[in-house]
């Protein structure tokens, strides 16, 4: 640790104080107030802005100032000077190295208290909302072993110097060798012990993704959380394999709880879990998983909610909200699979899904068969075309439920989407940032009524926003 008195500046709680802008290389005391994106910490110094590291709000730091960017500086932690009373101790083995779950040891009502505000605080600064609503939170309680998913990377170099697991914070191209994992289901850490095993005993070398050579990419591992089903997908580059077959017949004895086990070549720059050719080596190759009522087949890439029971309780918030009578017709934009409109079926008198991915849909159909239900046609369109072109027949749409990617809707979905005009919008959002943007484009037509957090990422400092918009009198003809 360094210390350097001459440089040192003591930082007043009020920030107020005039002081001299530091300069790199100085160690200053902050006070951390926040995190931000990535799960930086966020302090203050004078009128400086200051992101860290590490460090979690409530906890007094030396930091070393590193870089000086236009709107803030950057500072490394050298010593926690008081920890936050949130502290708490993180339970995983690799907490710190592992770039995932970033406050695992931060209390976890502290979490979810945090995301809440930084919820609130979005819908005020961006959304430009003066009275937001009270948010209604739904954690995940214990909160671990929540992810169905897991994508692992291999690392190391070949033999017994192979690693499979995660990346160590800020460094995608390495891996380091997992032995657990806290917020995956415990059969992902065996999966993982018996693919090292099995490489330490060869000369497969692990792919790497910046000189592009190398076999090994990943092993995804996804589980039927219902189901018990466990669908485990190797994916290689395509270079020659002899091992195998070898390999599909060390899964089924290794891990006898695996229904199906597949490897996928993957040979483009891209570092993507998905490939060119798909071997089975046994089972279906797809597994099952059920969302309330309702059973889903999930090809190996195909995207299902990564955490089925807080996705539950998001859905029926769709359908409480979307479909309050029990006779409505909704429309689910960007539906996927089709699993919040199966979940509106059950209260709506009909519902038409539109989703721009082609296997999506003709697995939402598949999906809707499977279940018996016949209130549900589904669509394959590019949403705004879709709004487009009810806009030009001037329809009033019905209620409507949006669930898009992370970018949140395109700012000419929204303009049509006003102009529509449906009674309400559901709007389930994975980025608040991006929802708060859409609800100020949204404000001359739309009042956000009510809103609810759903935690389904402990641990780590994302969220899910469920908002439920209702019209106000006029529609927006401009
Ligand atoms: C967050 S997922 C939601 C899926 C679904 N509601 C669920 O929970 O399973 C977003 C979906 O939007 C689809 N999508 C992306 N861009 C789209 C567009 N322009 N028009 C329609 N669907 C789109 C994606 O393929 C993806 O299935």
């Amino acid at each position: 640790m360094t210390n350097s008195a001459d440089h040192t500046h003591q930082t007043q709680s009020s920030g107020s104080e005039r002081k001299r802008p530091p300069r790199r290389g100085d160690i200053v005391e902050l006070h951390i107030d926040d995190w931000g994106d990535k799960g930086k910490g966020i302090a203050r110094y004078g009128r400086m802005v200051v992101l860290t590291d590490r460090g979690l709000p409530g906890d007094v730091v030396r930091a070393r100032i590193v870089d000086r960017r236009r709107r803030h500086l950057v500072a490394e932690i050298e010593e926690i000077v008081q920890p936050s009373p949130d502290r708490v101790e993180a339970r995983c083995k690799h907490f710190g190295l592992c770039g995932g779950c970033r406050l695992q040891d931060l209390d976890y009502n502290k979490q979810v208290e945090t995301k809440v505000e930084h919820i609130r605080q979005q819908l005020r600064r961006i959304g430009k909302i003066d009275s937001v609503p009270d948010i209604d939170v739904i954690p995940y309680e214990p909160p671990y072993r929540y992810r169905n998913k897991m994508e692992f990377s291999f690392g190391g170099e070949a033999g017994s110097g192979l690693a499979l697991g995660l990346h160590p914070r800020n460094n995608y191209r390495e891996a380091f060798a997992l032995e657990e994992c806290w917020i995956a289901d415990e059969r992902a850490a065996q999966v993982v012990q018996a693919v090292q095993t099995f490489f330490a005993a060869g000369d497969e070398e692990p792919y790497d993704p910046v000189e592009h050579t190398g076999l090994l990419r990943f092993v995804v591992v996804r589980i039927g959380v219902h189901t018990d089903e466990v669908l485990v997908n190797l994916v290689t580059s395509d270079r020659p394999w002899p091992r195998a077959d070898e390999f599909g017949s060390m899964l089924k004895s290794a891990c006898p709880f695996v229904t199906t086990a597949l490897w996928t070549v993957n040979d483009s720059r891209a570092n993507i879990a998905t490939g060119e050719q798909r071997t089975v080596w046994f089972g279906p190759g797809v597994f099952h998983d059920r969302l309330g009522p309702y059973e889903f087949e999930i090809a190996p890439t195909g995207f299902f909610q990564t955490n089925t029971r807080q996705a539950e309780h998001l859905f029926a918030k769709a359908v409480e909200w979307a479909a309050p009578s029990g006779d409505e017709e909704v429309l689910d934009l960007y539906c996927g699979v089709g699993s919040i409109s199966l979940f509106l079926s059950q209260r709506a008198r009909h519902v038409v899904g539109v989703e721009l991915h082609e296997e999506s849909v003709a697995a939402a159909k598949r999906n809707a068969e499977r279940n018996h239900v016949t209130n549900c046609e589904f669509i394959a369109a590019d949403a705004l075309d879709y709004l487009r072109e009810r806009a030009a027949d001037g329809s009033i749409l019905p209620n409507v439920v949006v669930d898009p990617p992370r970018a949140g809707l395109h700012p000419k979905a929204v303009k049509t989407l006003c102009r529509c005009g449906p009674p309400t919008i559901t709007y389930v959002s994975c980025n608040p940032g991006n929802l708060a943007r859409d609800l100020d484009l949204m404000k001359p037509v739309y009042t956000l009524n009510r809103l609810t957090a759903v935690d389904m990422f402990p641990h780590t400092p994302h969220i899910e926003a469920v908002a439920h918009l209702i019209r106000s009198e006029r529609r927006d003809d401009t």
